[in-house]
């Protein structure tokens, strides 16, 4: 089959579209033919060996995909040849044939296409659980997102609207403010024209009550400082590359929390609420409520290209590789 193949560690450009074995179906677990996959921040951490998980080359990078089952393992009972799936996997998305446990699958929503499901799972299930059960986000309250534009962050826009919070998008330049704001965002802060601090006073001269960081670097302080007395920050990620560093006062003062997601972790410690949140975001999709905002798409030719674009922080919501060439 035709995958894209990592042979060693390094920049997007090491990573070359070639033919590799399919592989193997266990017991448990089924195989897609890929339609469509998604590109993620950590696919480059991964291809660069900057992730917190070693996969030791050659390996096939991708981690999010939609397709159909074309083959079940022995004991998967949950889904069957024929049906439409998303799903992720830390490797072996970009590539015509994945093999996961069948648990690492979701059927899609009637009347959803596959290239929409396929950019959906993981950031729009990553911001509505940072929201919903991390920060508890209530009707009314005030959301600053940063990274707004990129593809946690957009879903984190408009998910936040969908839960009844005013949103404030943080984003570099005005085309990932414009996708946020056609994502439901009310104010639209551009960091890089700006002061940080300044701008989200300005904005939110009363304070916000949640802020989602899937950024972190030099943006987390200004906008905890954003917070009001007893208002949550949620830390998701670092796609900035720099963890900050919190002075602690500033918690104290204000009686801030401050919470961090990691699905993995988090699914382990909260199985029923996971459950729960996923039931509630894959209707907000079945209904048209909540939908990837595809700014660019790929042919699996072009891995190495699409994987430089994110690594860049070029981004604008989900980047997608057409797999199957539709
Ligand atoms: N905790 C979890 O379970 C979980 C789940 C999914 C993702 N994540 C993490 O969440 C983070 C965001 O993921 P994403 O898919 O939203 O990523 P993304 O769309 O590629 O990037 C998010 C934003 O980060 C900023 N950025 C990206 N690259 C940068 C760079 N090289 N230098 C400075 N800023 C940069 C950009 O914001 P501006 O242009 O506005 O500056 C960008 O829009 C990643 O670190 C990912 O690993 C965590």
């Amino acid at each position: 089959m035709r995958a894209a193949l990592c042979r060693t560690h390094g920049g997007p450009e090491v990573v070359e579209v070639t033919q590799v074995d399919v592989p193997a179906v266990a017991a448990g677990d089924v195989r897609v033919r890929v339609d469509t996959a998604a590109v993620n921040f950590p696919d480059v951490l991964v291809v660069a060996n900057d992730y917190q998980i070693t996969v030791s080359p050659p390996f096939v990078p991708g981690s999010e995909f939609a397709g159909e089952v074309i083959e079940v393992g022995a004991e998967v009972t949950t889904v069957q040849v024929g049906d439409r799936v998303f799903g992720s996997a830390l490797v072996g998305a970009f590539a015509e044939q994945i093999a996961v446990p069948a648990g690492a699958v979701t059927v899609v929503p009637e009347g959803v296409a596959l290239d929409v499901a396929a950019g959906f799972g993981v950031a729009h299930r990553t911001a509505y659980h940072a929201l919903r059960s991390v920060a508890g986000l209530r009707i009314g309250e005030e959301l600053i997102v940063l990274g707004a534009g990129g593809g946690v962050g957009l879903a984190a826009v408009q998910l936040g609207k969908q839960l009844g919070a005013t949103v404030t998008a943080v984003a570099s330049s005005s085309a990932k403010l414009a996708a946020a704001r056609r994502c439901g965002a009310g104010n639209l802060v551009n960091h890089r024209d700006a002061d940080l601090r300044a701008a989200l006073r300005e904005a939110l001269p009363d304070g916000a009550d949640v802020v989602i960081d899937p950024v972190g670097g030099d943006r987390s302080e200004p906008a905890l400082r954003a917070l009001r007395p007893g208002g949550r920050f949620v830390t998701v990620g670092y796609a900035s590359g720099a963890i900050p560093r919190i002075p602690l006062n500033l918690v104290l003062l204000k009686g801030i929390e401050i919470r961090g997601f990691e699905f993995r972790s988090w699914a382990m410690r909260h199985p029923e609420e996971m459950a729960r949140n996923d039931a509630e975001v894959l209707g907000l999709l079945a209904t048209g409520k909540a939908a990837p905002y595809v700014e660019a798409r790929f042919d699996l030719a072009d891995t190495a290209a699409a994987l430089a674009h994110v690594a860049a922080g070029r981004a604008i919501g989900k980047v997608l590789l057409s797999v199957s060439g539709r």
